[in-house]
């Protein structure tokens, strides 16, 4: 199977070969992606309203907890605030998921709200659309053709909305994170809205960080994912299952990527997580990584971490992502190599080239 896909190929064939011509390039490439794998994203709604909130303190009175319920187009959704207690246009790490009274909070999550340096948030996205539809009727938005990726995105678009007016948070420097699914949502809404500052995808694979071309041994194929899962995604991409149609996809997941690049993305993942296709998320990081240099924005902007262990977001992936962001908001370098060389990438996997500087 060939290599990941050409981010700098126009539609008329030719390639855009200045920074220039990528960003005006990237209407097209939106607009591949939301016809071929996610659906279209609407509009943002323009009003939506909170109906409920509960508010506690925790840590001792270090931090207050919050719970709000938005409700927009005829849907609603939870969501939980975690800030230090007087917080003021701190950074934001919002993670979609769901929140069903068990909430899990990584251990680095209280440190960082004691120390008073990131708002938490947490987005229920369950909310809007059950994990599993069987089918797309009866999914919100059917008539855009977005599938459920789509509208768990547009959740964390929303609540950017609704937390970039709290004086607690800096919406300039808001994060998104998310497991597996929620990885793919979070891709999704960052390519889609460029308010998101920084993506930090956790074992996202097929339709997140993972190409649909290259692929490791274990990993899930574009086949399996859309039988499976197929309400998911836009219905078009059906059209792809089984090897000779995918010759026939246009796109990529490095497209999703480069709509988010310079902005910074690292993508965690774990030693025993073959489904996730690590292998070919490191073929993206490598490829965005590449497009960050080439749009001036420095070496490494983006990177991987890989841990033991299974699928799953745990505190040390949390751990990492906040390194991470700590990079990325606060100008403080990571212990944590995260630029590792976790495989070959070879001219076979990445083949097409960096257009070269022009003069001038
Ligand atoms: C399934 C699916 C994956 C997905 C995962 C999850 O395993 O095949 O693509 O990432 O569910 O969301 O947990």
């Amino acid at each position: 199977m060939a290599g990941i896909r050409d981010p700098f190929a126009r539609p008329d064939g030719s390639r855009a070969g200045t920074p220039e011509e990528f960003y005006e390039n990237r209407a097209y490439l939106k607009e591949l992606m939301q016809r071929y794998v996610y659906g279209y994203m609407p509009a943002l709604p323009r009003k939506s309203e909170v109906s409920e909130v509960y508010r506690e303190d925790i840590l001792g009175g270090a931090a207050v907890n919050e719970y709000r319920r938005i409700s927009f187009d005829g849907l609603s959704m939870k969501v939980r605030i975690a800030y230090p207690r007087g917080a003021k246009k701190l950074p934001a790490i919002m993670r979609l998921d769901y929140l069903c009274g068990r909430e899990y909070a990584p251990s680095v999550e209280n440190e960082m709200l004691k120390a008073g340096r990131y708002v938490f948030v947490t987005v229920s996205r369950r909310d809007l659309c059950e994990d599993e539809p069987s089918s797309r009727e009866g999914l919100p938005y059917a008539a855009e053709g977005l599938g459920a990726v789509g509208i768990w995105g547009l959740g964390a678009c929303v609540c950017l909305d609704h937390i970039s007016g709290m004086e607690a948070v800096d919406a300039s420097k808001v994060a998104l994170t998310g497991h597996s699914r929620d990885g793919k949502a979070a891709i999704f809404a960052a390519a889609m809205d460029e308010r998101f500052a920084a993506v930090i995808p956790n074992g996202s694979g097929c339709g997140g960080a993972g190409s649909f071309f290259v692929r490791g041994p274990g990993s899930e194929s574009l086949e399996i994912i859309v039988k499976n899962l197929g309400a998911w995604f836009s219905e078009r991409l059906l059209d792809f299952a089984g090897e000779e149609k995918l010759r026939k996809l246009p796109v990529d997941m490095i497209f999703s990527l480069a709509l988010i690049a310079p902005r910074p993305i690292l993508c965690t993942e774990a030693e025993n997580d073959l489904w996730a296709n690590p292998r070919g998320t490191f073929t993206n990081v490598t490829a965005v990584n590449r497009i960050c240099e080439f749009l001036g924005a420095g070496k490494n902007v983006c990177g991987m971490v890989v841990r033991p262990g299974n699928h799953d977001q745990t505190d040390a992936d949390w751990r990492a992502l906040v390194e991470f962001t700590d990079r990325v908001f606060y100008g403080k370098a990571p212990e944590t190599d995260m630029n590792r060389k976790y495989f070959d990438v070879t001219a076979g996997d990445i083949p097409w080239e960096i257009p070269k500087k022009q003069d001038g």
